[in-house]
């Protein structure tokens, strides 16, 4: 009997867990307490329940469904802001997923609780055709498009980064979104990660904290912020010095 009532509450506790993994999370960007210092913005909804027409989506109670769109799994919807607090409910398949609140307001710090949320240009102003093939179908790296003559997506319009003398390694290749965000995000610059912690996505960690500690030993440098000396594109000095 024992046994048997160990089993029972075993299997329970292996459903409840079951259930919770196959609940699939909703995830909307900007998310929750966002302060954006522009009135017309993009809000992405993404999850893998997320298909055509299961997303609707209301705007200080003003139902928005007729002006979602699609691409893959994400779905976008373009949103006109209301100076001060805008409140957006997010449902999937009929089900209120999530509450969040928008602050629009410009120029002025964030207050306590909220974050800057900071939109790359051309998200905002070029839509997701410019950068993806926006058939219906599922999200694939292989459908960012760009034109021949370019090396790269981002250098269709920031080619300037390949004019100085001496080139980072990923700049030079086009590569671009390991340290920056192509939509948006909440660190200055779009970038992807804080500090020295960019620069070992690609370099080794220990061998940089031995680059660091020789400078230390042999010159002057007792700084150990990799941008305080090296610039992360290129400069017109080895090593793309500053
Ligand atoms: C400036 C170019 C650019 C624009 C504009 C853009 N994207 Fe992207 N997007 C990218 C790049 C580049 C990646 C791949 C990112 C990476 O390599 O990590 C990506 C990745 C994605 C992904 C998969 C990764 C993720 O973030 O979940 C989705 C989905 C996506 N974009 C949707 C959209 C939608 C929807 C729009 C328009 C509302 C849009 N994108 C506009 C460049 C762009
Ligand atoms: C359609 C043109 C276009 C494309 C393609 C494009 N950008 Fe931009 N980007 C802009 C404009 C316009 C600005 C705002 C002016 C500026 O800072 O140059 C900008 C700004 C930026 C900034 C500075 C943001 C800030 O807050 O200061 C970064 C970083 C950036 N882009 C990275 C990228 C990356 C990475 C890609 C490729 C995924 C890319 N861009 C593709 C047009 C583009
Ligand atoms: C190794 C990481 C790294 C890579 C790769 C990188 N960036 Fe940056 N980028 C940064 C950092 C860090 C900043 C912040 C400003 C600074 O320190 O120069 C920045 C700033 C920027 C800015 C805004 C400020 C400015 O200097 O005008 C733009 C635009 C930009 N990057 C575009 C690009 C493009 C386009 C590419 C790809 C061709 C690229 N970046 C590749 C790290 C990177
Ligand atoms: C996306 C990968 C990537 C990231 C992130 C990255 N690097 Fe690099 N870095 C490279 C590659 C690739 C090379 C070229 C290696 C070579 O030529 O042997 C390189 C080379 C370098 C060099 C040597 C250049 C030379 O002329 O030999 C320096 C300095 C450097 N990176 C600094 C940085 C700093 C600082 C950061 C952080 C801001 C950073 N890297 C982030 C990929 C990356
Ligand atoms: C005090 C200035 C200074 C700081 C801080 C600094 N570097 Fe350097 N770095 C240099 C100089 C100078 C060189 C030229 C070669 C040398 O002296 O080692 C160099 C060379 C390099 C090289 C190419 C040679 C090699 O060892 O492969 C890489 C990669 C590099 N640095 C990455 C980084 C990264 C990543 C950081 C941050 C953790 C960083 N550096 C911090 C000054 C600095």
């Amino acid at each position: 009997m024992k046994y048997l009532v160990v089993a029972v509450g075993c299997a329970l506790l292996f459903c409840s867990v079951m259930v919770n993994a196959q609940k699939k999370k909703i995830s909307v960007s900007p998310p929750d307490k966002s302060l954006v210092s522009e009135a017309e913005v993009l809000v992405m909804v993404g999850g893998e329940d997320v298909n055509q027409d299961s997303v609707d989506i209301k705007l200080n109670n003003v139902d928005l469904r007729d002006k979602v769109r699609y691409l893959g799994s994400m779905a976008y919807v373009a949103l006109t802001l209301n100076k001060g607090e805008n409140r957006l409910l997010v449902m999937n398949n009929g089900q209120v997923e999530k509450q969040l609140t928008y602050l629009f307001q410009e120029n002025e710090p964030p207050p306590k609780g909220y974050t800057r949320f900071i939109f790359h240009d051309a998200f905002l102003n070029s839509g997701c055709g410019d950068c993806h093939d926006l058939e219906m179908k599922p999200f694939d790296y292989k459908n960012i498009v760009y034109s021949e003559e370019a090396i790269s997506l981002c250098l269709e319009c920031h080619d300037d980064r390949l004019q100085a003398k001496y080139i980072h390694g990923p700049v030079g290749a086009g590569i671009c979104t390991p340290c920056h965000d192509p939509h948006g995000n909440e660190r200055q610059f779009l970038l992807t990660r804080k500090g020295n912690s960019l620069c070992e996505i690609c370099h080794e960690k220990e061998r940089i904290q031995k680059h660091l500690t020789k400078l230390q030993e042999t010159k002057a440098g007792s700084s150990t912020s990799c941008l305080d000396c090296h610039d992360p594109h290129g400069t017109e000095k080895k090593f793309h010095l500053k």
